[in-house]
């Protein structure tokens, strides 16, 4: 089946407006406005319950807001689709902790990730065609797992389980990835390649990345949103929020950055 695409011609793939979210009363989200260009790769950064991971909720249809509207490029409103929909339209999502299978290769998880419908297990008896060979041949060119292709997820490090879930979201081929602190516990070396792909996938993919290391922060963003107690507090590129008064002040000051 086909899902329509999402309609960016005024370069936006999301928009989020007037968005508020209430737990028992206290505003996880309040009045968040927040724009994503299509292509982009976006950092957003806040202290702990700034309301991060309830925004990524909010896009992924894990918790529905009290008011406000959610739309997926200006034709497709997220509100009314819940979760597997809003995967299959192409919004992939990264938690934190890496979800692979480890009893499977590298290639079989990438095998399984091609196919969304719920009967996976079966979906290994089937002959992938040329096509979905090529996709991921590809997938693991990017993800740098090429010559991990059939060793055992459970084999790899921890950073090599984050790229590779990384790669079973894009085998889903999403055009928007929400990517929740990819750099925790990771290696040094690790983190910058993490980073290198993060940067690569930017252009034919739109990327969120919450992060709380700042020095990856800076090492990728273009832009970076600041949230605070639910909303925006500011928004530009990582030297304007770095001298931001109230940035400074609510956050990085506390952090000592
Ligand atoms: N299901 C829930 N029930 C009640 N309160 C919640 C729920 N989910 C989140 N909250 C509260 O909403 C606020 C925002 O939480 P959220 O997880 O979005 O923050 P975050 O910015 O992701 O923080 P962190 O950097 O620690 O991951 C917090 O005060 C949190 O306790
Ligand atoms: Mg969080």
């Amino acid at each position: 089946m086909n899902y329509p695409k999402p309609d960016t011609t005024h370069g936006v793939i999301l928009y989020m407006e007037d968005v508020s979210v209430s737990f028992d009363g206290f505003k996880a989200l309040n009045n968040l406005n927040l724009y994503i260009n299509d292509g982009e790769l976006r950092c957003l950064i806040g202290a702990n319950g700034a309301g991060k991971t309830t925004l990524m909720d909010v896009i992924t249809g894990m918790t529905r807001p009290d008011a406000g509207t959610v739309n997926f490029g200006q034709n497709i409103d997220l509100l009314k689709l819940n979760q597997e929909q809003i995967a299959r339209y192409g919004i992939g999502r990264k938690f934190q902790k890496p979800t692979v299978f480890e009893a499977l290769t590298v290639y079989e998880n990438l095998y399984l990730s091609l196919h969304m419908d719920k009967r996976l297990w079966a979906t290994l008896l089937h002959k992938l065609s040329g096509e979905q060979r090529d996709d991921i041949d590809q997938v693991l060119e990017t993800i740098g797992l090429v010559s991990m292709r059939n060793r055992y997820a459970g084999e790899l490090s921890h950073g090599q389980k984050q790229w590779l879930e990384i790669g079973m979201l894009l085998a889903a081929k999403p055009r928007l990835l929400l990517v929740d602190e990819p750099a925790a516990g990771l290696t040094v070396q690790e983190v910058e390649r993490t980073a290198e792909l993060l940067t690569s996938l930017a252009g034919e993919h739109s990327v969120v990345v919450v992060e709380h290391d700042m020095s990856f922060v800076r090492s990728i963003a273009k832009t970076v949103t600041v949230l605070h107690q639910g909303s925006v507090l500011a928004e530009g590129s990582m030297d304007y929020v770095q001298s931001h008064p109230e940035v400074k002040r609510v956050y990085l000051g506390e952090e000592g950055v």
